[in-house]
């Protein structure tokens, strides 16, 4: 059975600013929250590594857009990092960054790789966290007067801009369940993030039409399908749940132009609906992308609740749901995750039949694995697991694409193994080892394994 993409399908991969850059310290750049927790918070991150240890892209960005090109990619993501140009968030522009992401991305388009950028990928300068983050309104401002200088400085060298990445995240981890920092619990102020995150995004977009720069600009959003155990209307109404909390909030709101009504009914009922005035309602309903990016990496299965939530604890989605661990599922043990490639089926039928079907690509898919020095023979990584992964997600989008889905390209997380939030560089995801002593790079086998696929615009098996 042969799979084959379209001529003009886009292939690559996909890394962000402060996982490969990393912290650099004599130009110019600011700190942001992870320069900040990672250093003050050092027990939250594996083995207590910083983000002054990353990929070291900031010094070796030359050598990587060359290992990009090696593998015959047409595009690559990457993002800008707002404390690196603007050091406080608002007023000054550091020069030294302005010219590391000329040469950047005059390197990617030299080479014939397109560059999609992104603007923020959790990467908040703390002089803006100091002030509240994106608790605070000023914050949205400052965030649009950033994406502005963006387009300005570089709009006419990027054809692919991206406001957030996964948006739900800065607030869900951030706000509520502990996992970044300001490490806040508190639902109601998570909610109140996502919302100004909605707000940024749409002040961003209108930014660049009422500029009229050229190029396309979307959105980067992690939909994790929801299935739920049975059929059984218990389970089914713990599904509704979990989707509508996680999912329909941020996806109903971007695409469709307004938040589920009965989000709202909950939210209300339950005490934790965040401000939202009626001008950020006719904003959001007036704001549109040209492109959706996916980052798909497990599906989420769930059941109803075994036991009553407390309710004199944190108000949280998990009220109205318990996750469910399916028997047999299929287990990356190194990230505790399911691997489940018909998601992504799952993700172009419902961007297909409830959201316009919209032009979207795969922004992120991948496999991050633990102790992957095991699996080096003549030194090279025979990483035939990732090869695995990918050939099953690559079919499964392939059908959809059979059936009309409007995917146009695939990235996968991430070309050179790098730095992770929590995780630093405990799991692994990169087409290229990362040498953490040496700092060199090497190919692994699903590298040459993908730079074959590009090249065959798709693969037999
Ligand atoms: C995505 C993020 O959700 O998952 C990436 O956009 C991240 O930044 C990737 O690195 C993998 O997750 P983790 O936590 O294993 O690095």
């Amino acid at each position: 059975m042969k799979y084959t993409f379209s001529k003009d399908f886009f292939w690559g991969a996909a890394t962000s600013a402060t996982q490969s850059e990393g912290r650099t310290t004599t130009d110019g750049k600011g700190e942001n929250i992870w320069d900040y927790a990672s250093k003050k918070f050092n027990d939250r991150f594996y083995e207590g590594v910083t983000t002054a240890s990353t990929s070291r892209f900031y010094e070796d960005y030359q050598g990587d857009l060359d290992r990009l090109a090696d593998l015959s990619f047409n595009s690559f993501r990457t993002s800008i990092s707002w404390s690196r140009l603007i050091p406080e968030g608002v007023g000054q522009v550091n020069p030294e960054a302005v010219q590391f992401y000329h040469n950047v991305l005059d390197g990617l388009n030299k080479r014939g790789i397109k560059p999609f950028i992104n603007l923020y990928h959790f990467d908040m300068p703390m002089k803006m966290q100091e002030i509240g983050g994106f608790e605070n309104k000023a914050v949205i401002k400052a965030y649009c007067d950033y994406a502005k200088t963006c387009f300005d400085l570089f709009g006419d060298k990027v054809s692919y801009w991206f406001t957030f990445n996964e948006p739900m995240i800065p607030a869900e981890a951030g706000y509520l369940h502990d996992r970044h920092y300001p490490y806040i619990v508190d639902f109601k102020r998570a909610a109140q993030v996502l919302h100004h995150i909605v707000l940024a995004h749409c002040g961003a977009v209108k930014v660049f039409r009422e500029g009229q720069y050229s190029g396309k600009i979307g959105i980067i959003m992690d939909v994790i399908p929801v299935y739920p155990r049975s059929q059984n209307p218990a389970d089914l109404k713990a599904a509704e749940m979990a989707d509508l909390f996680y999912t329909r909030s941020l996806n109903d709101a971007i695409l469709k132009g307004h938040y589920p009504e009965k989000l709202k009914v909950i939210l209300n009922q339950y005490d934790q609906m965040p401000e939202v005035s009626t001008d950020d309602l006719s904003l959001i309903a007036q704001t549109r992308i040209d492109i959706l990016g996916i980052n798909y990496y497990r599906p989420r299965r769930v059941k109803a609740r075994d036991s009553l939530p407390n309710t004199n604890g944190v108000f949280s989605p998990e009220w109205f749901y318990d996750n469910y661990e399916m028997p047999g599922r299929r287990m990356n043990t190194s990230r505790g995750i399911e691997i489940y490639p018909n998601g992504l089926y799952d993700i172009a039928k419902k961007i297909q039949n409830e959201y316009g079907n919209i032009d979207w690509f795969v922004s992120e898919n991948g496999i991050g694995i633990e102790g992957e020095e095991a699996f080096i023979n003549n030194g090279i990584v025979e990483d035939d697991y990732r090869i695995k992964f990918l050939e099953e997600h690559l079919i499964a989008l392939h059908q959809a694409i059979e059936e009309g889905s409007n995917c146009l390209g695939y990235h996968m997380w991430t070309f050179v193994d790098c730095w992770s939030w929590q995780n630093a560089f405990k799991n692994r995801y990169g087409f290229y080892r990362m040498d953490l002593h040496t700092g060199k790079k090497t190919i692994k086998k699903s590298g040459l394994w993908f730079k074959n696929v590009i090249l065959n615009q798709g693969f037999s098996l």
